[in-house]
């Protein structure tokens, strides 16, 4: 099939999160099985310095006025990209905000991107299939139906949408409505509801969380949404790239290692060990990558470490940036603990890869998780991922002590029920050869994009089908 995907993050270009992770994953593997997949997003201020091909000229008039942008080649692992040029919209440090607060004009932004996307497909071979991700690519849906369906080279092309995140909804007051050419639906104009009514097909990342989103609170506001389009709204697992994520080949940590020959994984451990400063005391190291949000888990999360780490013999290594208020209280515990604890605040990849590696296990008490990425690389690295059992991290660990156990996990979103939870996991690792059993269940798990991808393809294929008995 010949796929546009229609994106804001792309693992190699721009990454702030698993978007980043899922759009290339999903990509590469389309591409392995000999499909046409190309992709678009904006060119952010980092993108400046990657070489591209071509420069396509493209108008779109929006809210009443013409605005130009031009639209530049690249290409990542054999996908190409497209890259949509506006210096005033997109040439910014960062995509979504300036560190502390999104964007004040992030509709304009993205639903120009949106336009600009559909202007821009006007003028190439017709694609079978659009896929947006996320309420950076909502508009796409409603101009698609409202503004492109004339035109000959998108009159048979439905609109994919995959939610990755239901809470980031993009919602501003009803008087953008306008100047974005959008609908408004009771007091604001909400990006994601706008997908939800116009996308041929739904979808998001895991089944357990898909089923979460048919209900309050889960939905923020959205569930009598998604019950409507119920018929239309699947979830497809996310796969993990075991190609950037392997760590008998993974060249970011200072040696290899598999589930055969665990020896690379000491020497990854000891070595982070001395890079913060920690002792090889032979205690069990608990690590976290993520982004530092509420969705996170960091309100539970740092009461229970605070005791934790008061209490019990261990070493914690966080890395993580965002909210401000989380990271005062991380940078607190590294005072508070200085023989414990580390919290490395940053954005940092190749740090990710190698705490992935040192770990014993991974912590991820999230409120809520459309999939979790982090869980299936922890999984790989035989780091024991610690979870709450909510949405895709349900999906994807089994907790100890069952026989066929991946993980720890949790349920309640309190401290205490997480404080249980880490007692849990020192327990296991006192019994060496229990943790060892766990960890190698965990290692031998494959959640590769082989799956995921074939459920997208026979999404698309079910889209098309959508499309043509409508018309
Ligand atoms: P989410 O998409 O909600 O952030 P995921 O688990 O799906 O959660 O994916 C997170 C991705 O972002 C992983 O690849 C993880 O390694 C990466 N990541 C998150 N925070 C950081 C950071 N501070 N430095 C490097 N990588 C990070
Ligand atoms: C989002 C979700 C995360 C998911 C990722 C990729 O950022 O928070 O759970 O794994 O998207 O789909």
């Amino acid at each position: 099939m010949r796929i546009l995907f229609i994106c804001s993050e792309y693992e190699g270009l721009i990454k702030t999160g698993g978007l980043a992770d899922a759009c290339r994953g999903l990509a590469s593997s389309l591409l392995a099985a000999g499909h046409q997949v190309s992709v678009i997003l904006p060119r952010y201020g980092s993108l400046y310095q990657v070489p591209t091909r071509g420069e396509q000229s493209v108008f779109v008039d929006l809210g009443g006025k013409r605005f130009g942008c031009a639209v530049r080649q690249t290409e990542v692992a054999g996908v190409t990209v497209y890259l949509v040029e506006h210096h005033d919209f997109y040439a910014r440090a960062r995509p979504y905000d300036d560190g502390a607060q999104g964007y004040p004009d992030n509709p304009l932004r993205f639903a120009f991107f949106c336009k600009a996307v559909l202007q821009w497909c006007t003028t190439q071979p017709a694609f079978d299939v659009l896929h947006g991700h996320d309420w950076q690519t909502a508009p796409a849906a409603f101009y698609l139906a409202n503004y492109y369906r004339q035109q000959p080279e998108l009159a048979a092309t439905p609109f994919v949408f995959t939610i990755h995140n239901g809470a980031y909804q993009q919602q501003s007051a009803p008087d953008w409505a306008a100047q974005l050419d959008l609908p408004s639906h009771g007091n604001s104009v909400n990006f994601l509801q706008i997908a939800l009514q116009y996308a041929t097909k739904i979808n998001t990342v895991s089944q357990g969380y898909r089923d979460e989103l048919l209900t309050e609170p889960a939905a923020n506001g959205l569930a009598a949404w998604y019950q409507q389009r119920r018929e239309d709204f699947s979830g497809i697992l996310n796969g993990c790239d075991y190609q950037l994520w392997n760590p008998a080949t993974d060249t970011a940590l200072p040696a290899n290692y598999d589930a055969a020959d665990l020896a690379g994984k000491a020497t990854c451990k000891q070595q982070l060990q001395q890079q913060y400063q920690l002792a090889e005391a032979g205690l069990p190291l608990m690590v976290a990558v993520s982004r530092v949000t509420g969705q996170k888990g960091y309100d539970i999360m740092i009461p229970a470490l605070k005791y934790l780490l008061a209490n019990y013999p261990l070493q914690v290594i966080v890395v993580g940036s965002g909210e401000a208020h989380y990271c005062q209280q991380l940078h607190q515990l590294t005072v508070t603990f200085p023989d414990k604890f580390r919290f490395i605040e940053g954005f940092n990849e190749q740090l990710a890869h190698q705490v992935e590696a040192a770990g014993d296990f991974f912590l991820m008490p999230s409120l809520f998780e459309p999939c979790g990425l982090n869980q299936l690389y922890s999984l790989r690295y035989g780091s024991l991922p610690l979870v709450r059992l909510t949405g895709g991290l349900k999906d994807t660990v089994v907790p100890w002590p069952d026989n066929k156990a991946t993980g720890i996990g949790f349920v309640e979103p309190t401290p205490e029920a997480l404080l249980e939870a880490l007692r849990q996991a020192l327990t296991l690792y006192q019994d060496k050869s229990a943790y060892k059993k766990v960890q190698q269940c965990a290692m031998a798990q494959n959640f590769s994009w082989t799956a995921a991808f074939e459920q997208y393809l026979a999404l698309y294929q079910q889209a098309v089908q959508t499309l043509v008995s409508k018309q």
